[in-house]
């Protein structure tokens, strides 16, 4: 049988917030994808309810998230945009998953210790089986390659660990049917239903951090509104967090090696060389010796330039609700009909009476 088709799969979460590491570490890379490769991209609104149960405005900020994607440029044409929840698939493969992978692998991931704290036992069953419907959502299409941040790398090694698990505990059934593709592992090659999808994480901006704290990423639940831009941030405000943003005393050095030890401007340069899409070497060629005085005023126009249409559109889209959900039903639809002929292979091999 021949190779996996290639195929670009990622999601965000609909809870609130949507900020410039959003946009660095992923959105600004699906626009790109989707000229050289067919993309899937999901509002996961499941994943949502893992942090936080009863919501007023769900169905609100699934819309905000799939605003964000048309607004920043994805054809919802020539690729498919929709919510998760919309296809069944996601759920009953997650089951699946569940029923696949280990409990330790589930409790040795950063993400769930971090939003579990202290008290493990009281967290929810779906917060720790997070990464099993991650996994089902990309091997429901059996996508190829995961553009996200840095912080989704642990899930995204989880993914392949099931997938191989999955080819490895039912490879007979797999071949019997005739519905293995060659996986290259390592110097051998294997037959498998799922393949091992490959995380794009790369560029100057995979971790964007907070403005206020080197050392914390970016993130939409920090209580200060002044730690991370957001995307539906107008350019004044734009331009008042970035003059606002830590930094230390010195001016920027001339080479990348000069970041090391000041996680402030390195962050600031970072996110420069992600909206230029310049790497940090070339924008310190230009800045170097220049002090923060000079170096903010410039991102914040970069900024600003870059961020304020996408919020205008964001605003222009979302003022139509009935117009996103239609664009979602529609993707749904194509989604669906790839996940229903996956499921049906997956029952197969499985063994679940396929009616
Ligand atoms: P989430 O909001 O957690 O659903 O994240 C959506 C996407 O944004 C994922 O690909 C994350 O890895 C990415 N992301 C979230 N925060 C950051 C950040 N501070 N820097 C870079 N990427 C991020
Ligand atoms: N876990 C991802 C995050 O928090 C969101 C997500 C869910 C995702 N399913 C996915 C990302 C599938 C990529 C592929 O950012």
């Amino acid at each position: 049988m021949a190779a996996f088709q290639p195929l670009v799969f990622s999601g965000i979460q609909p809870t609130g917030n949507l900020h410039l590491g959003n946009y660095l570490g992923a959105i600004q890379k699906f626009v790109a994808l989707q000229e050289t490769r067919d993309c899937i991209f999901c509002v996961v609104d499941l994943h949502a309810l893992t942090a936080q149960l009863v919501q007023d405005d769900l169905a609100r900020q699934t819309r905000e998230i799939a605003a964000a994607y048309l607004a920043a440029g994805i054809d919802p044409k020539r690729h498919i945009v929709f919510n998760q929840s919309a296809v069944s698939g996601h759920a009953e493969l997650a089951w699946v998953f569940n029923c696949v992978a280990r409990i330790g692998w589930m409790e040795r991931m950063t993400q769930f210790k971090d939003k579990a704290g202290k008290d493990r036992e009281r967290a929810s069953l779906g917060l720790l089986a997070y990464p099993s419907l991650m996994a089902a959502d990309i091997l429901l299409y059996r996508a190829t390659h995961v553009p996200v941040g840095d912080d989704q790398k642990q899930h995204l090694e989880l993914t392949r660990d099931i997938a191989t698990k999955f080819n490895h505990d039912f490879s007979a059934r797999i071949a019997e049917k005739g519905l293995g593709h060659p996986i290259q592992m390592g110097e051998e090659t294997v037959q498998g239903y799922f393949p091992l999808a490959e995380p794009m994480i790369e560029g100057p901006a995979t971790r964007v951090m907070s403005l206020k704290d080197g050392s914390k990423k970016m993130s939409k639940s920090d209580p200060s509104d002044l730690s991370r831009i957001n995307l539906t941030d107008d350019a004044d405000t734009i331009a008042k967090k970035i003059r606002k943003a830590k930094t230390d005393p010195d001016a920027l050095p001339s080479e990348t090696a000069g970041l090391a030890g000041r996680p402030e401007a390195d962050n600031l340069v970072g996110i420069y060389a992600a909206l230029v899409g310049r790497s940090r070497a070339d924008v310190l060629a230009d800045f170097g010796g220049r002090p923060f005085s000079e170096f903010k005023p410039a991102l914040a126009d970069l900024a600003v330039d870059k961020l304020a249409p996408i919020a205008t559109e964001m605003r222009r889209i979302l003022d139509d609700p009935a117009e996103i959900d239609r664009t979602l039903r529609e993707g749904a639809e194509r989604a669906g009909a790839i996940a229903h002929r996956t499921m049906h292979d997956v029952k197969s091999i499985v063994g679940l009476l396929n009616g």
